[in-house]
């Protein structure tokens, strides 16, 4: 999809961790678009994330549920979609383990939603439309100590959360290939930066260094993530949004692999140079607890395809990109403590009170 003026743009899971990012880009990059944030604003989503272009003319906000079939028929008629940047989804691996139905619903049924919608009002008038899925490399399991996930790789998600985005990438492609709609999906590796939702590794263990409490690393800590800084990934969805070819597929990551007790020890590093603690204060904090059922042991994405076909590489180097997180959170000490109150505080209790 080309960059003309005057598009309208849908974009899910707009108040979330990923797609805050990705609203902003765009806000501020084509100021011509409309940019339509719709979000159900669940536990993760959270409007304090964009109250620096909130006030934008070309941004609008629209409290939906993609589950909720008559509220996104009466969004597409209210804004006549151009395209759809579909980010929303429950994205937390051990919560899908808690709840999986949950998973079911949002990530699957919800993208189906979308895609029905998008169908009907699109109305076989493809030719400047377009929908964008969002997803994770997850979908392809685990790795072992080589290799690296390509576009072809055979999908093998082993938890709850990857196989409802599994399930939800293969209906994209089926209207794609049934009904002919005009798509584009990513399968991005372990994003981090600004307004993480603290109950991933890194903004947990960040908040956990400020507030001295132990770090839980699961298992022997020697499974390995694949890390890419969370505005880069926004730079791929832009290029994947406008360039991508119709049908294609292109894995998203930052040739940037870590095990997660070596992550661990430089954030604690970092983070006692930036508190001003005598080196070494932090690790201490590092607790070994239970293991996740069904980890998936190495994540690594070949990133060459997008690179080759759009020129999209990373644009910061991990240690550069994790100071900047770290620096953010340390700035943002009242968004920190208005999202670690109240609801996250139960699921806090309920997940690893059995550790
Ligand atoms: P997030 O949990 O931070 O945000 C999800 C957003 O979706 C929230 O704003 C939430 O309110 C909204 N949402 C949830 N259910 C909804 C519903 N039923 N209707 C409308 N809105 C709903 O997630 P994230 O980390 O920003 O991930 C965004 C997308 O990127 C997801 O699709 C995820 O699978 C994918 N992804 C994430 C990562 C990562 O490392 N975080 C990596 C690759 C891909
Ligand atoms: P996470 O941030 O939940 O992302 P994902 O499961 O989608 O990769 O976890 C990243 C890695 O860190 C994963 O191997 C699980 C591990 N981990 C811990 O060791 N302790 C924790 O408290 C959390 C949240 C994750």
């Amino acid at each position: 999809m080309n960059s003309s003026s005057g598009k309208t743009i849908i974009i899910t899971g707009g108040a979330g961790f990923i797609g805050s990012h990705v609203v902003r880009l765009f806000v501020t990059k084509y100021p011509d678009y409309r940019i339509v944030n719709l979000d159900a604003l669940t536990y993760a989503g959270n409007l304090e994330n964009l109250l620096d272009i909130e006030k934008a003319p070309n941004y609008f906000f629209e409290k939906t549920d993609i589950l909720d079939t008559q509220a996104i028929d009466e969004i597409f008629v209210k804004y006549q979609p151009h395209g759809i940047i579909h980010l929303a989804a429950e994205s937390h691996v051990d919560r899908s383990i808690l709840s999986p139905l949950d998973f079911v619903y949002t990530n699957v049924i919800g993208t189906v939603n979308l895609l029905q919608a998008a169908r009907k009002h699109w109305t076989g008038q493809f030719d400047d439309k377009r929908f964008y899925h969002v997803s994770t490399d997850e979908v392809y399991g685990a790795l072992g100590e080589t290799g690296l996930f390509t576009e072809e790789t055979r999908y093998d998600p082993h938890s709850p959360y990857s196989a409802s985005k599994a399930a939800s990438d293969h209906f994209v492609r089926a209207y794609h290939d049934t009904y002919g709609l005009p798509i584009v999906l990513s399968n991005c590796s372990n994003n981090y930066g600004p307004n993480h939702f603290p109950e991933k590794l890194i903004p947990l263990f960040i908040n956990n260094i400020i507030t001295k409490k132990p770090l839980p690393v699961y298992g022997d800590g020697l499974y390995t993530r694949d890390w890419l800084f969370v505005k880069d990934h926004a730079l791929a969805i832009d290029k994947v949004f406008h360039h991508g070819r119709n049908g294609q597929t292109f894995n998203i990551g930052g040739f940037n692999e870590w095990r997660n007790i070596d992550l661990v020890k430089l954030l604690c590093k970092q983070m006692d140079e930036k508190l001003g603690n005598a080196p070494g204060t932090s690790e201490p904090l590092i607790t070994y607890v239970k293991d996740r059922p069904g980890h998936d042991r190495r994540y690594a994405i070949d990133a060459t395809k997008i690179n080759q076909e759009l020129g999209w590489a990373p644009s910061v180097t991990f240690e550069e990109g994790l100071s900047q997180t770290i620096d953010w959170y340390l700035q943002n000490t009242a968004w920190l403590e208005n999202v670690t109150s109240g609801v996250y505080q139960q699921y806090y209790a309920e997940q690893y009170s059995k550790r």
